[in-house]
């Protein structure tokens, strides 16, 4: 078979294979290995995908609100073994029992009677679909999602235990979270925001453990600005209010799917807070031109001044182009992206404003945790996620945030999910350890766990599934050690 290139992948459809693949639950099976597994590698890379778009005789509209599905490859003695498994949410349930979406989700809402909508003021029926993110809270693991109800599953068996109330708000309350919510390795707390939506909205941070929650920090808010990750330090929590809001009313009256109650409005620039980890304080507002953020990278103190690094858009044009519409359309202009660094200096002022990479379209940051989170670092590892030119594959990236140029790993035909960093046991410096993603092969319809050398991002080995994988937004690997 020749080369494929993305553009030819498109040009015959085979893009969908980003969301539309075969894929079922899976019992745990023994994957074949080329090349080798490192023998300190010992744990479980945890992924959360979305997959079964098809409801009734149409679909649901955006790679968003795809059904959440499992996937764990285990890697220990030098083998791999991989298992699968659909989340079992009351969201897929009615999707099978009714052959429509009853629920309202991202890009979605069921289509409703006047007196319904009236009631969804109190008593919202929110999706319990749990597909971006998995977080370990304790002894539980939970699949998460933006609405505040994570399931808690078998990390094993990948069996669905239900909806948890670990993490607050009570399920059911209408507010929106973050899927990416932040370990603290000192406390061993969950560190995490969440916008409550009401005549007053406001925003919360919360510090949670498994047996107990508490407020950090709290804040006024007239315009809630969707935001989708936030930026932690030793001192700080840092929230990023993207210049996409929503009137919270707009919500309350649930006219139109959740996210298209939001509206950009660049005029009111990109507004960053600060709150002090350990009183709570709202150390001010720092104001600057707007771009739109999903992901922070890495935030860190550099003597009294925080440093902010986040991957940004020019506007939220990205959140169309993920409807499945657009997605299939190869004739449609991806956006390109940054890393972007903002440097915050006490009394609001934004001294420095820089991009330390960009050029094309990449996305699902990921640094190596244990060596770089909170701190000065240099690198950062990326998915070429979306094609960006006649001949461009997917990748893989390993971006030198010092000198703003990337190592890649590409190959024709082959799909890269977000990279996801290994330590080494004996880890003294950033990049000692692996680089972990899952691979969709699309020319045998077959997907693999790809090993990378964290500092050379070299090849040393994969290990094949016995199935596609669909695409997967984030997971985290697991050691056992
Ligand atoms: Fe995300």
């Amino acid at each position: 078979m020749p080369p494929t290139t993305t553009d030819s992948l498109a040009r015959e459809g085979r893009l969908r294979s980003i969301y539309d693949v075969r894929t079922a639950d899976t019992p745990r099976t023994a994957c074949q290995v080329e090349g080798a597994m490192p023998p300190w590698l010992t744990g479980t890379l945890l992924r959360n995908s979305v997959t079964r778009f098809d409801v009734g005789a149409g679909r649901v509209p955006h790679l968003f609100d795809g059904l959440a599905m499992l996937h764990a490859f285990t890697v220990g003695d030098g083998g791999v073994t991989y298992t699968a498994r659909m989340l079992d949410t009351a969201d897929r349930r009615s999707r099978a029992a009714e052959d429509r979406v009853t629920l309202a989700g991202f890009a979605v809402d069921p289509c409703r009677s006047r007196f319904q909508r009236f009631m969804q003021l109190f008593k919202p029926a929110l999706s319990d679909n749990a597909n971006v993110n998995i977080a370990r809270l304790g002894d539980e693991f939970l699949a998460l999602t933006e609405l505040p109800m994570p399931i808690a599953f078998d990390p094993e068996t990948l069996e669905t235990l239900g909806v948890s109330h670990a993490l607050p708000p009570s399920p059911g309350k209408v507010a929106h979270t973050t899927a990416h919510p932040l370990p603290d390795a000192a406390t061993g707390e969950l560190v995490h925001y969440m916008t409550r939506f009401g005549p007053r909205s406001q925003y919360e941070v919360h510090a949670t453990r498994a047996d107990s929650n508490r407020r950090l920090a709290k804040l006024g808010v007239r315009e809630p600005s969707y935001m989708h990750s936030f930026g932690l330090t030793d001192r700080h929590v840092v929230l990023h209010e993207n210049a996409l809001v929503v009137n919270p009313l707009d919500l309350a009256r649930a006219r139109a799917p959740f996210i298209q109650n939001y509206r950009w409005k660049p005029e009111l620039g990109s507004r960053l807070h600060l709150f002090d980890r350990a009183t709570g304080e709202h150390r001010g507002v720092w104001e600057t031109d707007a771009a739109f953020c999903f992901h922070h990278v890495n935030t860190f103190e550099d003597g009294d001044e925080t440093v902010v690094d986040m991957v940004v858009f020019d506007d939220p044009t990205i959140i169309d182009e993920l409807y499945l519409d657009h997605l299939d359309d190869d004739t449609r202009i991806r956006p390109q992206n940054r890393v972007r660094r903002l440097r915050l200096a006490p009394g609001g002022k934004v001294v420095a404003d820089e991009t330390l990479y960009g050029g094309e379209s990449f996305e699902l940051p990921r640094i190596d945790d244990a060596q770089a989170a909170g701190r000065p670092y240099r690198y950062t590892f990326a998915t070429g996620f979306l094609p960006d030119g006649p001949g461009a594959d997917p990748s893989l990236l390993r971006i030198d945030l010092e000198r703003g140029e990337a190592a890649r790993w590409q190959a024709a035909g082959q799909i890269p999910g977000e990279p996801v960093f290994a330590s080494a046991p004996d880890a003294r410096e950033e990049g000692d350890g692996v680089v972990l993603s899952v691979v969709l092969d699309t020319t045998s319809d077959r997907s693999y766990l790809l090993v990378l050398d964290g500092r050379t991002f070299e090849e040393i080995g994969r290990a094949w599934a016995p199935q596609a994988v669909p695409l997967s937004f984030h997971g985290s690997f697991f050691s056992t050690d």
